[in-house]
């Protein structure tokens, strides 16, 4: 398959590739631990929240708005199922995503949250 688009996760350093179609967490869970829960991949549950930092992405379907800072702080926060990406992607992880990486999780990055 085909991996046009580069995803580059800022804080594992490390990228993924992705083929535009399908959702951008599809192509991070790769990155994941393999028992790591699948959450809804509807837009409803914001386990796979990730702030967007560069890049072009489109949107698959609707995201719930109780999971994302609309009108808040952060409008970058987008959730990854989501989302596809329209070019190279730099993203952050969430909280619950860190936590599934095994990376470490400090009070900056909560902070960011
Ligand atoms: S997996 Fe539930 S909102 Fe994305």
């Amino acid at each position: 398959m085909r991996h046009p688009f580069r995803i580059h996760v800022r804080g594992l350093d490390t990228s993924v590739g992705s083929d535009g179609r399908a959702s951008v967490y599809a192509a991070i869970r790769s990155l994941l631990s393999r028992r790591s829960p699948r959450g809804c991949a509807q837009g409803g549950c914001g386990l796979c929240a990730v702030r967007l930092i560069a890049g072009e992405v489109v949107l698959l379907g609707p995201m719930s708005a109780s999971k994302l800072a609309v009108g808040g702080p952060d409008p970058a926060r987008v959730l990854a199922c989501r989302i596809a990406s329209a070019s190279d992607l730099v993203i952050e992880l969430g909280e619950s995503l860190l936590r599934l990486s095994g990376r470490p999780v400090g009070a900056s990055d909560i902070e960011k949250q």
